[in-house]
């Protein structure tokens, strides 16, 4: 891994870190066994890609990166609530995640159904309340990240992935299917880090070239890691996209091809972030790193 990838890591992840317990602390959860579980699944765990993107998006616009860490926080609630019932015995039906037992293994189903629930409207909150920018660059931040996750984005693409277990589709299919799934919490990150900076609809554009490139590139690298990594270095299940007969970019094209078309990805997510010169430096090398995990 690179040094700026590496020193940029160490600077924002323990700031992610302290602000998602400080947001869960101050939640007002009626329940004990509630906040105990959103913060099971949210905290000491995950990569943190989608926060850290949010942050370097807004410094790559010319912002203050720490006027993006409510969106920051936002989006990563987002994506715990999607792992957690993505987990579920209805949907992959997974038992280990961020090496764990996943939620509902720990606190039951409904639980950890009402867990992600409660998620949901507590990233709008922290983002909403936690904010301290402009008023209506905050309600277009949350308006991207609200349309990101819902029918048109997230949970749609969820839907797509469960109704093509079983089947052989297309790779234009995979391409929605991802595009829904995991790339559009993705873009809304980034996104919402150029929002953070008021940046110029050039740099929204670049944004969403980019986050669209390593979208597909993560969730192709999600699939191959799926059947070539372990549980111990994965914390979460392998074989589960096979045991689930579903249908990804390894099913549909081979590791092989599936590593050329992550590659390809990848670079084009670096192509799409060269205007900005040396601004793109961390950009770049951050996509190449995600290219390159092993877990
Ligand atoms: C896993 O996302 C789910 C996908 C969208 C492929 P991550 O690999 O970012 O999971 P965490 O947040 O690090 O646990
Ligand atoms: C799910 O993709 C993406 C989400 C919206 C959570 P996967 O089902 O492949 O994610 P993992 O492998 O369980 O993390
Ligand atoms: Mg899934
Ligand atoms: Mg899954
Ligand atoms: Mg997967």
């Amino acid at each position: 891994m690179t040094d700026i990838v590496k020193e940029r890591q160490n600077h924002w992840l323990p700031k992610i870190e302290a602000e998602l317990d400080r947001y869960t602390a101050q939640c007002g959860s009626m329940h004990g066994i509630l906040l105990e579980a959103m913060r099971y699944s949210l905290l000491d765990a995950g990569k943190r890609i989608r926060p850290i993107l949010a942050l370097e998006f807004c410094r790559a616009a010319g912002g203050n990166p720490e006027d993006a860490m409510p969106f920051a926080c936002g989006v990563e609630m987002i994506h715990t609530y999607s792992l957690i019932h993505d987990d579920l015995p209805c949907m992959d039906d997974d038992d280990l995640r961020r090496g764990k037992p996943s939620c509902h293994v720990k606190f039951g189903e409904a639980n950890a159904l009402l867990a992600g629930d409660a998620l949901q409207p507590l990233a709008f909150e922290t983002m909403l309340s936690g904010s301290s920018i402009r008023s209506d660059l905050t309600v277009r931040a949350a308006a991207a990240l609200a349309h990101a996750c819902g029918a048109a984005g997230m949970v749609g693409g969820q839907m797509i992935d469960l109704e093509n277990e079983g089947k052989h589709v297309g790779l234009d299919e995979l391409r929605v299917m991802d595009s829904g799934k995991t790339g559009a919490i993705i873009k809304a990150a980034c996104v919402m880090g150029v929002i953070a900076a008021d940046g110029s609809d050039e740099m929204i554009a670049i944004a969403e070239n980019y986050a669209e490139n390593i979208g597909i590139a993560f969730q192709i690298t999600d699939d191959i890691l799926d059947v070539t990594s372990t549980a111990e270095v994965l914390g979460k299940p392998v074989e589960s996209d096979i045991g689930n007969d579903k249908s990804t970019y390894v099913s549909l094209l081979g590791l092989e091809k599936a590593r050329e078309e992550a590659a390809k990805h990848t670079a084009l997510a670096v192509e799409a972030v060269a205007p900005l010169g040396e601004k793109a430096e961390f950009l770049a090398r951050f996509a190449e790193m995600l290219a390159g995990r092993i877990k």
